[in-house]
């Protein structure tokens, strides 16, 4: 299997083959993370910009040292500190960049679909960091990589992802790659964030709003924050009320396979989605997917560039 895209916009547009590419890939790159010597030469020359029109510290930050691993130079632009607060367009700010020659955009923004725009007429390479409610590409790679490392593999396993589903880009990413490598996903939330046709999405997809049933038989459950910044109207009466029945607590842990896993992509909102005993506790994993995160984003940068795995030994 050989990767032969210029951008990565979405995962649903993948086939199997090329996700399972982008994990093996990154294991590569886990192992190198662990050596003495973190850096090869894979991107040497070539410019990375990170155009982060939203927040973000997590994801920001993993793209900036995923291309200095490859001995990339990096630039990173926020909004706040741009022509874009000039009114200058994205199209515009994009084509001043290709002028500096960049070779890789990194692109976060609030518009569902702005990635994939800019990939229309861009030389450079698009990688999508998060668009709008739609998808965040590299972050359901880092969950299906630290699901696949931890359980073993994916095929036949059951993922629940709890919270905000409908506005949230991280449960899309996580639904397309989940299912195309064989995981059965459960959806659960509040009714108004958790809409039923949800699972015309794939037939391995269901939807519930009953917390116990979506806890039950999980290997794993991934947490998602309420995107107070995406919702219009108010979806629920209190973040207290979501708490009461929706927040992951010891209490509920009995209905949990010992076993399960427990995700978050961040940033968590300790006693709302997740109590701290839990977050910090044996069975969480949310430290392990922010490591697993630089390897999965060097492995996306490595591929795009031409790079071919067998350049790089075994893990
Ligand atoms: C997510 C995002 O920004 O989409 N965070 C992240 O990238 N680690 C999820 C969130 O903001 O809740």
């Amino acid at each position: 299997m050989t990767w032969n895209r210029r951008h990565l916009l979405d995962l649903q547009s993948l086939s199997p083959q090329e996700l399972t590419l982008i994990l093996d890939t990154a294991r590569h790159f886990k192992a190198l993370g662990e050596r003495p010597k973190k850096k090869v030469p894979a991107l040497l020359g070539k410019t990375v910009i990170n155009l982060f029109v939203e927040p973000s510290t997590r994801t920001r930050i993993s793209f900036e040292l995923a291309a200095v691993r490859l001995s990339a130079d990096v630039i990173n632009f926020t909004a706040e500190a741009s022509s874009l607060k000039k009114g200058e367009t994205l199209k515009d700010t994009i084509r001043n960049l290709e002028a500096l020659q960049a070779d890789f955009v990194i692109l976060r923004h609030n518009a569902s679909g702005a990635p994939h725009f800019l990939s229309r007429f861009a030389k450079a390479h698009i990688v999508n960091g998060g668009d709008g409610a739609h998808e965040h590409p590299t972050q359901g790679l880092l969950d299906t990589f630290t699901i696949r490392e931890k359980k073993g593999r994916l095929d036949g396993l059951n993922v629940t992802i709890l919270g905000d589903i409908l506005y949230s880009r991280v449960a899309r990413s996580n639904l397309w790659a989940l299912v195309k490598l064989g995981a059965n996903v459960t959806l659960c939330g509040p009714p108004t964030l958790v809409p039923k046709q949800l699972e015309s999405f794939h037939p391995n997809v269901r939807v519930t709003w009953r917390l116990e049933e979506a806890l039950r038989n999980a290997d794993v459950i991934n947490l998602l924050r309420i995107q107070h910044e995406r919702q219009r109207v108010t979806m629920f009466p209190s973040t207290g009320e979501y708490a009461a029945l929706f927040g992951l607590n010891p209490a509920r842990m009995q209905w949990v396979k010992p076993d399960a896993l427990i995700m978050h992509p961040g940033p968590i909102n300790r006693g709302i989605e997740i109590e701290s005993e839990l977050a910090d506790g044996p069975q969480s994993v949310i430290l392990e997917q922010v490591t697993n995160g630089l390897a999965v984003r060097m492995a996306v940068l490595f591929l795009l560039n031409g790079g071919r795995s067998s350049e790089l030994g075994h893990p």
